[in-house]
């Protein structure tokens, strides 16, 4: 069975959509089939490919995330996926609330799959520029490395 696993920002077009586009290159780079999605605690963006600047900063280390779409997060993405990582405490809150009693997914904080970054948020970078969401791309590209080799060695 692949390994399923959903990330989950607020609006599903700057954060999220990186979070996805990196773990599937580095699962893609370590020869490790997955399943993965991304997808909003809200629901504003449902249906628009990710931000210009986030579809940039993946572009800029020869990702292409501009296929993706947002949409909010629903009941059965607790059941489908292994694995609902979010991107910030908030996020993670609103996920515990929303998980249907009985669902077996696994929920964590991104972060806490970054080796030196366990316990932080993944700032959101919409209202900064450029640099934020390199900084972004970098945090997100350090979980989804470790995340994929741990699913590799079958530590998760
Ligand atoms: P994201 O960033 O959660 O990383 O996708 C946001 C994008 C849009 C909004 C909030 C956060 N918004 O409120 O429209």
């Amino acid at each position: 069975m692949r390994p399923s696993v959903l990330f989950v920002c607020l609006g599903n077009i700057c954060r999220s959509p990186l979070a996805e586009g990196a773990f599937r290159h580095e699962a893609r780079a370590m020869g490790l089939e997955v399943v993965a999605d991304s997808a909003g605690t809200g629901g504003w963006h449902a249906g628009e490919p990710p931000d210009p600047r986030a579809i940039a900063a993946a572009r800029r280390q020869g990702v292409d995330i501009s296929g993706q779409r947002a949409r909010q997060v629903k009941a059965e993405d607790f059941r489908r996926f292994d694995l609902v990582l979010a991107l910030d405490h908030d996020n993670l809150r609103n996920l515990r609330a929303l998980m249907p009693k009985g669902a077996a997914a696994r929920l964590d904080l991104l972060l806490d799959y970054a080796p030196g970054l366990e316990g932080q948020a993944v700032a959101d970078p919409y209202y900064g520029d450029d640099a934020g969401f390199d900084l972004t791309w970098q945090q997100v590209s350090l979980a989804a490395r470790d995340l994929a080799r741990r699913l590799r060695h079958g530590e998760i």
